[in-house]
């Protein structure tokens, strides 16, 4: 940036204040110097930001195609006239200009340089949202950094600054959506969409609009009863669609650009249309048509299963459950609701196949729901870098029409042509200083928001990012940390679950082995493990038909064993210890191989991070290596509890002799 000294904007808004403060405090920060800003462009080198209809930016670019950028795109360009450098960075609304300061900013921190820059941007996704499970007393459901930064004792904090700087946060990444509060919404927080609590949800709306993030909250589908005192909540009563629509009035009264609902019904004990008799699409439908006036939207979950299974009933599926519930609905949906799909079908497995429902719904609009807290990988005690994973789902390519219809085409609404569609994920950020318990975790956050605007980014280009942008450009640091990152998925598979098995945790907290902690449950979550060998058979042939809900050949390829991949082994298939891989090893033998290697992976990781000692910062270091000691510690435990359980059950020794307790 040698040479400027000045940032030049003539215009204002809500969105372009926060655009040009974002810029000079980030110019400031990254050259060491204060820029001035002025209206008017001057004889000297300057950053020029504005919309495509401002004077200034008209001077220095003009005929600047711009249709393909939409309502958050940009382009930033540097352009040299008489002798003047300008770096123009424009777009057609004052949220693209927003983003387009965060993408310069991004350039600068880790060093790409600016001398030749020429690029445009769109964000793939028009739905790019955090769902919070933030509980109005302060906790969060799965939250492992702190408390929530909303909330306290059934109050909003009176003091958003948290909220401001997390709005920064979100923003930077491309976020536009967050969800206040819990999927699971308790009594308290059925008020928030009354008198009672608008004027702060309003107070946190208004924070995170200054930002480009709309906000949406989780809604309980007894509310007509709960909150408004009704006898039913039955969405084909008049009066209840009424209540409906006079509480959504009364919300855009305090909120005017109110994103929409959130809705988990009829799925672990939350109510829903079933009570009634009716489905899934009257109940979400009826709630859009509150909406519709208001342009708001209604995102409908379907992580919709039955959760009072008998352990010894073997043909109900929790797998299948979401794609037998709303294929069924395909075309119904009004066009303001957007169905959210959990993946994996189960439950944020460490590893799991992709939804088939992705495959399954062609006139329905859908996000892809991830977890970004690690409720099933560590908790942010263990590091489990989740991009790699998450890269897989969206690349996998379902063959619903023909080739190349991947999920992030669906989820886009790139090939069916849906007005709407994006991702969504868990948040994993709470009161803690560095937000995410683990400081490491924080490239979860950064990743996800990275994917969520631009699925075709690689995990190497996102991780090497968010190292240089968190630790700066030492060469060794780079190096150590994204490797650390990108290896760490596969390290905790290789300690916990293998071959697609899971659910072998503790119940209720979901942290550390427990391998029958869910076996004799009602959750529909087994791994059927006996003297003879483990996984679910669910082949169309001989279990419970699950393979069929994929297209060809995905569903030929899952129901042999020949050629079932065999990281999900176990997921589709019920075998014998001694079946072999295709390596030649035994499925027993390789359950206990992944688990030691898995533990020495661990400890590796430590003996990784040692390597930058002096050259972090001490308390990030010390802070870091606390939990990988801890993680190495934890995973002896699962490769102890694990490779125990299954010597036990199958009576078969370690080839390689080394020490199973029995
Ligand atoms: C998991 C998680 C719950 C959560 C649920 C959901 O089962 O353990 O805490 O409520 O998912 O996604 O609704």
């Amino acid at each position: 940036m040698k040479g400027f000294s000045r940032v030049v904007c003539d215009e204002c808004s809500e969105l372009l204040e926060t655009a040009k403060k974002e810029l000079l405090n980030g110019l400031a920060r990254t050259t060491g110097y204060e820029f001035a800003l002025t209206t008017e462009l001057r004889e000297d080198d300057a950053v020029v930001l504005g919309t495509l209809s401002s004077l200034q930016i008209q001077c220095v670019l003009s005929g600047l195609s711009a249709d393909h950028l939409g309502e958050e795109g940009y382009a930033i360009y540097r352009v040299v006239k008489e002798g003047r450098q300008r770096i123009v960075l424009t777009a057609n609304t004052a949220k693209g200009c927003l983003y387009a300061v965060f993408h310069f900013l991004r350039l600068l921190q880790t060093g790409e340089g600016v001398a030749s820059i020429s690029l445009m941007e769109a964000p793939k996704n028009k739905l790019r949202m955090i769902n919070h499970w933030d509980n109005m007393d302060g906790s969060i459901e799965r939250g492992y950094a702190g408390r929530s930064i909303f909330y306290r004792d059934n109050k909003f904090f009176a003091d958003l600054t948290r909220v401001k700087d997390y709005a920064r946060l979100l923003a930077s990444v491309g976020i536009n959506a967050v969800t206040l509060n819990n999927v699971n919404v308790h009594e308290v927080e059925t008020y928030l969409i009354t008198d009672q609590f608008l004027p702060d949800v309003a107070r946190v709306a208004a924070v995170f609009r200054k930002y480009g993030i709309q906000t949406f909250l989780s809604v309980n589908f007894a509310s007509p009863i709960e909150a408004g005192g009704l006898p039913t909540a039955d969405p084909d009563d008049p009066v209840v669609k009424q209540w409906w629509e006079t509480s959504v009035e009364r919300i855009y009264r305090f909120i005017p650009d109110f994103g929409g609902f959130l809705v988990k019904a009829d799925s672990e004990f939350r109510p829903g249309p079933f009570t009634y008799g009716r489905d899934h699409a009257d109940g979400a439908n009826m709630l859009a048509e509150a909406l519709i006036p208001h342009g708001g939207i209604v995102i409908w979950r379907c992580f919709v299963y039955n959760c009072t299974q008998d352990w010894r009933d073997r043909s109900t599926d929790r797998a299948r459950a979401a794609f037998d519930h709303f294929t069924p609905f395909d075309g119904r949906c009004h066009d303001n609701v957007i169905l959210q799909i959990k993946n994996g079908p189960m439950d944020f497995q460490v590893r799991e196949p992709v939804s088939p429902l992705f495959g399954g719904l062609m006139q329905t609009n859908q996000v892809l729901e991830l977890q970004i807290t690690q409720e099933y990988t560590g908790q942010q005690r263990h590091l489990c870098y989740l991009v790699p994973q998450w890269k897989q789902v969206l690349d996998f390519d379902l063959h619903s029409t023909e080739q190349g219809c991947t999920v992030a085409k669906v989820v886009s609404g790139e090939l069916h042509h849906r007005p709407l569609g994006g991702v969504a994920a868990v948040a994993n950020i709470g009161d803690d200083m560095n937000w995410t318990g683990h400081l490491l975790a924080q490239a979860n956050l950064y990743g996800y928001g990275r994917l969520a605007w631009n699925p075709e980014l690689s995990a190497q280009s996102i991780t090497d990012e968010w190292v240089a942008l968190t630790f700066g450009r030492n060469y060794d640091v780079l190096r150590i940390v994204s490797n650390m990152l990108l290896g760490s998925w596969q390290i905790y598979e290789n300690y916990t679950a293998p071959l697609g098995v899971g659910w072998m945790v503790n119940p209720g907290d979901h942290y550390g082995p427990n391998v029958d902690g869910y076996e004799y449950s009602k959750w529909g979550t087994y791994h059927f493990a006996d003297c003879k060998g483990i996984g679910v058979d669910r082949t169309v042939q001989t279990g419970t038909g699950y393979t069929g809900q994929y297209h060809s050949p995905h569903s030929e390829l899952f129901e042999s064993l020949e050629t079932c991949p065999e990281e999900l082994l176990l997921f589709f298939h019920h075998v014998p210890y001694t079946h072999r891989l295709r390596s030649g090893e035994t499925v027993i033998q390789y359950i206990y191989d992944t688990h030691f290697r898995g533990v020495e992976q661990a400890m590796s990781l430590i003996d990784k991070w040692k390597e930058l000692e002096n050259k972090l910062d001490d308390s990030q270091f010390e802070h870091v290596l606390e939990r990988l000691h801890e993680q190495a510690s934890h995973a002896k435990q699962w490769r102890d509890v694990i490779n125990t359980y299954f010597y036990r059950k199958s009576g078969i020794a370690d080839e390689r002799g080394r020490v199973i307790f029995s």
